[in-house]
């Protein structure tokens, strides 16, 4: 792949709370990857974006590509109601290969336009409809996993399956998935209620021998949480639950949301190595909570953030970084006040190198790293300062301000997809 420089102002963390900026700096790609920075015009091919942001691209560690499609609609219930009333119904379509085309069309669209280089998504239970989610993202350019949900108990029978065939299609999935490259395959039990012990046995079994991550929910509403109790009498947390299963760890996990861990769960978490996807916007419009996210970085756990669309209702990290301040000023201000707010560079680390080392090196412009590169044209921030404000500054007017607006332009291992 041939070496390229791309000039513009440049804002990267490599540490957690810390900016690292090069206004009118040039960006060094060689081979997918960063090879460095210079404040001089190197000689080679430049891709010139003067004057814009130039920002390592961002890793969305959770979200329900098919609840896309009501992604701002349906927001005044807690997660148990709304799964019912909204959330199956709308999933259960994507039985028809038709449907899913349309929605999984939009999806990567909007999703190739965001600031989101990386993912990890959740399908539904019909493995050809995500196969073809896969597909879409695959040709978008974009890189992460997609996983084809498994639920054989508690659930509707329009969107229902048998421990066999959970089992069968998720194997048959996996086997199909080997033809992508860039999106890679994910075991994805929906959560507990959702998936009977057997099941949970089986893909446990399945992760450990194909080596294959896994990704699910974990404490992430109260009214859930008293019915894993109850479902799972023997175990002596949620956490512990699917660690019984091998679902914890034991190849690389994301547990979505984690708003009421225990301080024993905090301590098994950390253990066994699992990202935690924090996603503010969605434990708000589900009234779900706030997560403990200073304590979880304390504590040494892994830790990325997420839009859980459709909880939450945008596909726009930039957007999620400024929740996730705000949730935890709320949480340090009415809930625990030894529980510091999370600062705008903190969360940009967490959106960026934090959630990004799921994936591997990215999110960084560290030499060495996935060529995972946003451009954002932030022209449109009008204020009379903005002459005087540095890129960080610019960075974080831009994002308070337009974090839907489409992305200028946009890398992934080096090959530009926007
Ligand atoms: N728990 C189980 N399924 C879901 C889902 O689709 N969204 C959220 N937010 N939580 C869940
Ligand atoms: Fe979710």
């Amino acid at each position: 792949m041939a070496a390229f420089s791309l000039h513009g102002d440049l804002v990267w963390t490599e540490e957690i709370g810390a900016f690292r900026t090069l206004e009118d700096g040039y960006l060094i790609v060689e081979d997918g990857r960063i090879k460095g920075i210079s404040k001089h015009r190197p000689d080679m091919d430049i891709i010139d974006m003067a004057g814009r942001l130039v920002i390592p691209g961002l890793s969305d560690l959770h979200l329900h590509a098919p609840q896309y499609s009501f992604a701002g609609l349906y927001m005044d219930e807690e997660l148990l109601e709304w799964l019912d009333r909204h959330t199956f119904p709308e999933e259960a379509k994507f039985s028809s290969l038709e449907y899913a085309d349309k929605a999984y069309t939009l999806f990567a669209e909007d999703l190739l336009s965001s600031a989101t280089t990386r993912f990890s998504a959740f399908g539904t239970i019909h493995v050809d409809a995500t196969l073809l989610l896969m597909r879409k993202l695959e040709e978008a350019g974009l890189s992460g996993y997609a996983g084809k949900v498994n639920m054989d108990r508690n659930s509707p029978p329009f969107l229902s399956e048998t421990e066999e065939d959970s089992v069968s299609g998720t194997r048959r999935f996996i086997d199909a998935a080997s033809s992508f490259t860039l999106v890679r395959p994910i075991i994805t039990p929906r959560f507990i209620p959702s998936c009977t012990d057997g099941l949970l046995e089986r893909l446990g079994v399945m992760a450990a021998e194909g080596g294959i991550p896994v990704q699910s929910h974990l404490d992430e509403n109260l009214s859930e949480i008293e019915w894993v109790r109850s479902l799972c009498p023997w175990a002596s947390s949620y956490a512990a639950a699917y660690d019984r299963f091998g679902l914890l760890g034991t190849t690389p996990t994301i547990m979505a949301h984690s708003v009421w861990l225990g301080d024993d769960e905090m301590d098994l978490l950390r253990k066994r190595g699992v990202f935690v996807a924090h996603s503010p916007s969605s434990n708000t419009n589900l009234s779900s909570g706030i997560a403990p996210v200073r304590k979880m970085l304390e504590r040494g756990i892994n830790v990325g953030l997420a839009t859980d669309v459709a909880g939450g209702s945008s596909l726009s990290m930039l957007r999620m970084i400024c929740e996730a301040v705000a949730a935890s000023k709320l949480r340090w201000r009415l809930i625990d006040e030894e529980d510091r707010p999370i600062s705008f560079p903190e969360a940009f680390y967490l959106a960026s190198k934090g959630g990004g080392a799921f994936f591997g090196r990215t999110g960084s412009f560290e030499p060495g790293y996935d060529a995972d590169i946003v451009v954002l044209d932030d022209c449109g921030c009008r204020t009379p300062l903005r002459a005087g404000l540095g890129p960080a500054e610019r960075l974080e007017l831009y994002a308070y301000r337009h974090p839907d607006d489409p992305v200028k332009a946009k890398f992934v291992k080096g090959r530009r997809v926007l």
